[in-house]
């Protein structure tokens, strides 16, 4: 057999007897007690089993509940690592939420505390990353990073990318994934491929990587799933340890991924001598408060909740940002699309004047992501985005804004005013995006659509 595939054979003659075979499409299998199980992803058998083989391209597997027999496409028997998955089964429970996506919201501070937990070190103003094995010298030969992703983690790697350009100096350019692997992309063995994905199962984010690599760039994987096909292809892995994500939407993932950039961007910043200590200590010191940060903000839930209500009839919906908050807009758009199927689009707030500014009237909502950070109290971002507000209100635009919890001007001028705690510009993108997710979330929900599966979409994306 030819190209993609992952599939799983019973014969009428042995239905106790699973064949399996795949190639580029992931097939993990599970070693209970007295069965064995076959999945394309792990989450389907956690309440049965934790100990998994992932198959590598063109293995085959024989499956009875006795026993799993593998060999290669040669027929030579093979001995594949048998893998402890530290997810537990409840972990791919609801606990109590009426959705996957809800309870994955509310576990950002957790998954948050796991993904920085013995990484970051404010004492040293330094980071430590486990499975990463950049040292000075490898850094210092580096003449840019490449970021390839797709969807939220693409929106995650335009946020990395000024994390790492500002802490660390090293140009980055970020692509989608699917749109790399067909552009002759300038890499090198100069170049560090970084790889996005919280499945690391993505076709497009493989092939890329892959692409990347055999060109001659280091390639590094930030990735939810252990052990998945573009962890085992990395030369360097950070996971983000968010622990399974269900909903389709991704929520707990992106927030991960931008405090795994960002360890990764003070990382190379002290590497390349960019950062000095104290100024790594403020970052870390900053980095170690998200997660009660996070907790705070998802305490206004029930006013996001009554902002969703009300603008869960609108067909359009635009999102602006600047800055930092700009991949905030994109994703809080992508978000609504997914879910509520109501039309959204994220734009860059100094963009508005050349086109989307035609768009508006009563019936076009406008979420403005206009938080100050503590590092610049009125900043350059800040004041522009006032005017920006300004611009939507004199077109009769209605403007629902998410603002720091200090700030007295913005609750003024607008119909619904979401506020949240501040952090430094870098960060606060973890903290802005909640209140979209859950502005999302509750329109959805109230939309009575399947948040948790919407139409036409899936969790990871296995086919070009
Ligand atoms: C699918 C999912 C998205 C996700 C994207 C990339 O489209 O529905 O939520 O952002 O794939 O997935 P990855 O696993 O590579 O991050």
């Amino acid at each position: 057999m030819k190209g993609t595939y992952a599939l799983a054979v019973v014969s009428e003659r042995s239905p106790e007897m699973l064949v399996v075979a795949k190639n580029a499409s992931p097939l993990v299998l599970g070693l209970g007690e007295r069965a064995n199980f076959v999945a394309s992803d792990v989450p389907a058998i956690l309440a049965h089993t934790r100990d998994v083989i992932f198959l590598e391209e063109g293995d085959f597997a024989v499956i009875t509940k006795k026993g799993i027999e593998l060999t290669d496409r040669a027929g030579k028997k093979l001995d594949r690592k048998v893998r402890r998955i530290d997810w537990t089964p409840t972990m791919a429970e609801k606990n109590g939420h009426k959705h996957f996506m809800h309870k994955e919201i509310h576990e950002q501070a957790r998954a948050l505390t796991d993904t920085i937990r013995g990484r970051a070190s404010v004492e040293e103003g330094d980071v430590y990353l486990d499975g990463c094995h950049l040292d000075a010298k490898t850094v210092a030969g580096l003449n840019k990073i490449h970021v390839v992703a797709c969807g939220t983690s693409w929106h995650a790697s335009l946020t990395g990318k000024l994390m790492i350009e500002t802490l660390a100096r090293i140009p980055v350019e970020v692509d989608l994934a699917s749109e790399f692997r067909y552009r002759e992309p300038l890499v090198d063995a100069r170049t560090l491929c970084i790889a996005v994905s919280q499945s690391g199962e993505t076709a497009d984010t493989l092939g890329s990587f892959r692409e990347a690599k055999s060109r001659g760039a280091r390639g590094l994987a930030i990735c939810n799933v252990v052990g998945s096909a573009i962890a085992r292809e990395a030369d360097d892995v950070l996971y983000t340890h968010a622990g399974p994500e269900i909903g389709v939407a991704s929520t707990k993932a992106f927030t991960t991924q931008l405090a795994a950039f960002f360890l990764l961007a003070v990382r190379l910043g002290r590497l390349r001598g960019t950062l000095d200590v104290p100024t790594a200590r403020k970052h870390l010191e900053h980095l170690r408060e998200l997660p009660s940060l996070v907790e705070k903000t998802l305490k206004h839930e029930e006013e996001i909740k009554q902002a969703a209500y009300k603008f869960s009839a609108a067909r359009d919906l635009l999102f602006l940002g600047r800055g930092p908050q700009y991949p905030v807009a994109l994703e809080g758009a992508l978000k609504l699309k997914e879910i509520s199927y109501i039309h959204a689009e994220g734009y860059a707030a100094g963009e508005m004047k050349h086109g989307p500014i035609a768009l508006i009237d009563e019936n076009m909502p406008v979420m403005v992501l206009a938080p100050r950070d503590s590092a610049s109290e009125a900043g350059v971002n800040y004041e522009k985005i006032l005017g920006n507000i300004q611009e939507v209100k004199a077109r009769g635009g209605r403007v629902i804004a998410i603002h720091s919890d200090d700030d007295k001007m913005v609750p003024k001028i607008v119909e619904c005013a979401i506020a949240i705690p501040q952090t430094n510009a870098l960060l606060l993108p973890i903290i802005s995006v909640i209140p979209t997710q859950l502005f999302s979330y509750h329109v959805a929900d109230h939309r009575g659509t399947d948040v948790d599966q919407p139409r036409n979409l899936a969790k990871s994306v296995t086919v070009e």
